[in-house]
């Protein structure tokens, strides 16, 4: 059975970007839905620990200027600089409104938010580092996503919870319209018609085997707006986190470092301090996960497999730990089994962040790069959305930053342009190519297992894209990318009930994974420079004749 809604702006994702849309639009009277794979306080963005920057100044003098030179810098100059400027000088006051709706932020001892020091944040142009990122202890995300989901609730915004979106709506002019989505609870499909469409659908960090990503991680909206012929764009930068735990990796929070913690090889060596003797183990994360990737690669690893290093925090004492790092102790001593008070926790660079996406302005209006121009209707925000503020490589604590600036930018600028917005009509055929997918999916009695064909689309993402970038492997995963779309377009399930049916949901998921995947080994395949997070070994230079 095919329902249909219709609304005034849709939001796909209940993260802390599209809730930040939607509060927005629900403040200004819009009818607004926002659909979610999960309850909307189990999106991704509870995940995040460490905390939100923004140059407050409540531990010493600090200036948006220099977060934002940091942010540039951080970016290895691929950053737009017109959005890190936004983006900057738009932190504190979206602290602030966080802290007004009620965001229970730690406190300095005058009463002010407290700030501790992330990776690549810094005063005075990068004379030495400050305290930044304003945090909720370990668990700074869990804080906002609560919040920012009650304000919605005090706000009458409807949710669509435990729904999966599949594909854009779009007429002959290329304007969208809304989305196809499938109800998991019944299996029904629904048209959801609207004047805007926003997607805030979060990472895709499950196409990797080894992720900090949670499993619903699988770039749906990039996977629909690339099926919606939509260009994605710095597909080739991915971030891995230095301190994901070894063999499992579940993060560990760089507010550890922050703290004063601090990472050592087998030699019990210090060996950031060879690398970055400025930063040390504060540096960007894509120096610190290359230099632990340096340091396994020539002997220097912990563990069975000797591929981690350890990171260090007893000397910082069982009450700060309790009080400042709650969450990574009972991290540790689950996934670890290491109490932090006393051991070093084993440590390896884990995929985290996807700094590529849908392209966006800095309204969060989605770019057709290749005409040059705004599809109306279609917004984009958060981790799916490539408004290139973190260009090359992100800096720690810049994502929150990033959800609830673009989030409210986005909101606003719909506001703004609706007074004399209305409906569209819905072309005829409007869920007939999702009705086809999925059908196909159904019926097919030669297909391909969308576990196994996931399994090695994991695998070779793995294998040929990680840390560094070697051609050979660049080459071969190319290769084998191509030849898993193939079986990407032949998928089978057994199981054909409707309700909850999990072999349904991971086989429209993988149909995304494929699209994010494939366009990262294209774009990896095709920048011959390093830069950021993308080291190839065979062009180790940056190259801004060419790249930038
Ligand atoms: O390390 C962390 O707490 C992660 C923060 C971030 O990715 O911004």
């Amino acid at each position: 059975m095919l329902k249909h809604f219709t609304f005034d702006s849709v939001i796909l994702g209940g993260g802390g970007s599209g809730l930040t849309s939607a509060i927005q639009l629900s403040k200004a009277g819009q009818d607004v839905a926002v659909i979610s794979k999960v309850f909307p306080t189990r999106s991704h963005t509870v995940a995040a620990q460490g905390g939100i920057a923004a140059a407050l100044a409540n531990v010493s003098e600090d200036k948006w200027l220099w977060h934002m030179y940091d942010t540039v810098k951080g970016s290895d100059y691929l950053g737009d600089q017109d959005a890190i400027e936004f983006m900057c000088k738009n932190a504190a006051e979206a602290i602030y409104e966080l802290e007004h709706m009620g965001m229970p932020f730690d406190r300095n001892d005058d009463g002010r938010i407290y700030q501790r020091p992330f990776g690549g944040m810094t005063k005075n142009f990068g004379e030495s580092s400050i305290s930044r990122t304003c945090a909720v202890a370990d668990r700074t995300g869990h804080a906002m996503l609560h919040t920012l989901y009650q304000k919605n609730i005090e706000l009458e915004t409807k949710f669509f919870v435990e729904w999966i979106g599949l594909d854009l709506i779009r007429n002959q002019e290329g304007a969208v319209l809304g989305i196809v989505a499938l109800e998991l609870n019944t299996g029904d499909l629904a048209i959801f018609h609207a004047k805007n469409t926003i997607l805030a659908t979060g990472g895709a960090g499950r196409i990797f085997q080894a992720s900090t990503n949670a499993y619903i991680n699988t770039g749906d909206g990039l996977g629909m707006a690339a099926r919606a012929n939509i260009a994605l764009e710095d597909m080739e930068f991915w971030q891995f986190h230095p301190t994901g735990i070894l063999g499992v990796g579940v993060l560990i929070t760089e507010g550890v470092r922050g703290e004063g913690g601090y990472l050592v090889n087998s030699n019990g060596e210090r060996f950031m301090n060879k690398y970055a003797p400025k930063a040390k183990d504060l540096a960007s994360r894509d120096v610190i996960s290359r230099a632990i990737a340096n340091e396994v690669n020539e002997g220097r690893g912990i563990g069975q497999n000797k591929d981690g290093v350890y990171l260090t925090l007893s000397h910082l004492g069982e009450s700060l730990i309790n009080e400042k790092l709650p969450g990574i102790r009972e991290t540790a001593i689950k996934f670890a089994n290491v109490d932090p008070v006393t051991d070093p926790i084993p440590v390896m660079p884990t995929v985290h962040y996807m700094m590529g996406g849908i392209p966006t302005n800095l309204d969060g209006q989605v770019r057709d790069t290749a005409n040059n121009s705004i599809i109306d209707g279609f917004y984009a925000v958060g981790e799916c959305a490539c408004v290139s503020v973190h260009g090359a490589n992100r800096l720690g604590s810049n994502s929150l930053l990033d959800l609830v600036v673009f989030g409210r930018a986005a909101g606003l600028n719909i506001i703004n342009n609706s007074s004399d917005k209305k409906l569209k009509p819905l072309p005829k055929d409007a869920a007939n190519f999702t009705l086809n997918r999925l059908n196909q999916i159904e019926t097919n009695t030669n297909g391909e297992n969308p576990k196994e064909v996931a399994d090695e689309l994991r695998k070779i993402m793995q294998d040929c894209c990680g840390v560094f970038r070697f051609p050979e492997l660049l080459k071969k995963g190319l290769k084998e990318i191509q030849s898993i779309r193939i079986k990407t377009d032949n998928l089978q399930i057994q199981d054909k009930s409707k309700i909850f049916n999990t072999a349904r949901t991971e086989a429209l998921e993988l149909t995304n994974l494929i699209e994010v995947a494939e366009a990262t080994m294209n774009a990896a395949f095709a920048r011959k420079e390093s830069r950021g997070a993308h080291s190839r070994f065979d062009y180790p230079k940056r190259d801004d004749l060419n790249w930038l």
